[in-house]
């Protein structure tokens, strides 16, 4: 489909996830309009009138709250229903009612939308970014998970506070699972090119041990830490989901960690969703770059891949 905006976005799921994307693509140029659409009808007014009047402060667009028919037009269907984690629970134990979810919400609307691509960000998202694909019959590149480019922010974050440096000119990604399995790619992570041994040489200092193992720890903890303290994590998703919409309706080809249906790789057999640095553009995800990996990362990979699958085989499809 030809790059086409600013377009509509539909937002299944008005909840905090759900509400601070819609904020967070306010600050696009690149949306003109927003429908909600949540089981709970009122509580997507609520929000759809309070981000309208947000609006009227930056630019028109126009934000409301829907049913499945409103979806007609959209671009873009971002997923974000579901159960939310509580303090300590992992995003796979959400599986099954989440699952549930998505088969209830997600194929009634899709026949408004043909030509839209799924975002699924709802948790386990890359399971249910697979329930996705195989309940929409659609493509693979057009079923996307936001997955690790979220994993893939805290990572740069946590390496940017660490090196000085602005998180913009880190290189560094999380794969595999968004959740505990997950990989982050210290083999490759890179300052503007220089890998991260050169970089403490250009700066006369060693990387500590046991650094890289904390700060693993760090990223993949840190969702636990935020749902401790305050109950949710919210803005993150939604600017991850924002930078994931822009690439997709700019055509912009960024290489983002969103999670998607592969095969064949990484002698992973079978099927299964994962996040891989992807090139993401009008298309939805029009590449995977299956990125060179230590034996370390590759064997972790694999793990992440098989605990995925017996996830999915848990469910019955
Ligand atoms: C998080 C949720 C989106 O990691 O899974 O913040």
């Amino acid at each position: 489909m030809p790059p086409e905006f600013p377009a509509k976005v539909a937002i299944v799921g008005a909840g905090y996830v759900g509400a601070s994307t819609a904020f967070a693509l306010l600050f696009t140029p690149l949306v003109k309009e927003i429908v909600l659409v949540d089981i709970n009808h009122a509580r997507a007014e609520g929000e759809a009138m309070d981000l309208a009047h947000a609006a009227t402060l930056i630019r028109p667009v126009k934000i409301y709250a829907g049913h499945a028919s409103d979806c007609a037009g959209a671009r873009i269907v971002i997923f974000t229903a579901g159960a939310n984690q509580r303090p300590g629970e992992t995003r796979l134990e959400l599986v099954h009612r989440n699952a549930a979810i998505v088969k209830e919400a997600l194929p009634p609307l899709l026949p408004y939308c043909p030509d839209a691509l799924i975002l699924m960000v709802a948790n386990p998202v890359d399971v249910l970014t697979y329930v996705a694909w195989k309940l929409s019959g659609l493509p693979e590149n057009k079923v996307l998970g936001s997955g690790t480019v979220l994993d893939s922010a805290r990572f740069r974050h946590l390496l940017s506070r660490h090196l000085h440096v602005d998180p913009r000119n880190i290189h560094a990604y999380v794969i595999g699972e968004h959740g505990d399995t997950e990989v982050p790619v210290w083999s490759l992570a890179n300052v503007a090119g220089i890998d991260l041994a050169d970089f403490y040489l250009l700066d006369g200092t060693t990387e500590e041990n046991a650094l890289r193992e904390e700060m693993s720890r760090r990223v993949r903890e840190a969702a636990y830490a935020i749902i401790e303290r305050k109950g949710a994590t919210a803005y993150g998703v939604a600017l991850a989901l924002s930078r994931i919409t822009e690439s997709i309706i700019r055509d912009e080809k960024a290489v983002l960690t969103v999670s998607s249906v592969i095969r064949n790789l990484y002698g992973i057999e079978g099927e299964v969703a994962l996040s891989l640095p992807c090139i993401v553009g009008s298309s939805g995800r029009e590449k995977i770059l299956a990125i060179p990996l230590g034996s370390e990362e590759l064997a972790a990979l694999q793990h992440s891949a098989v605990t995925l699958q017996e996830t999915i085989a848990g469910l019955n499809l």
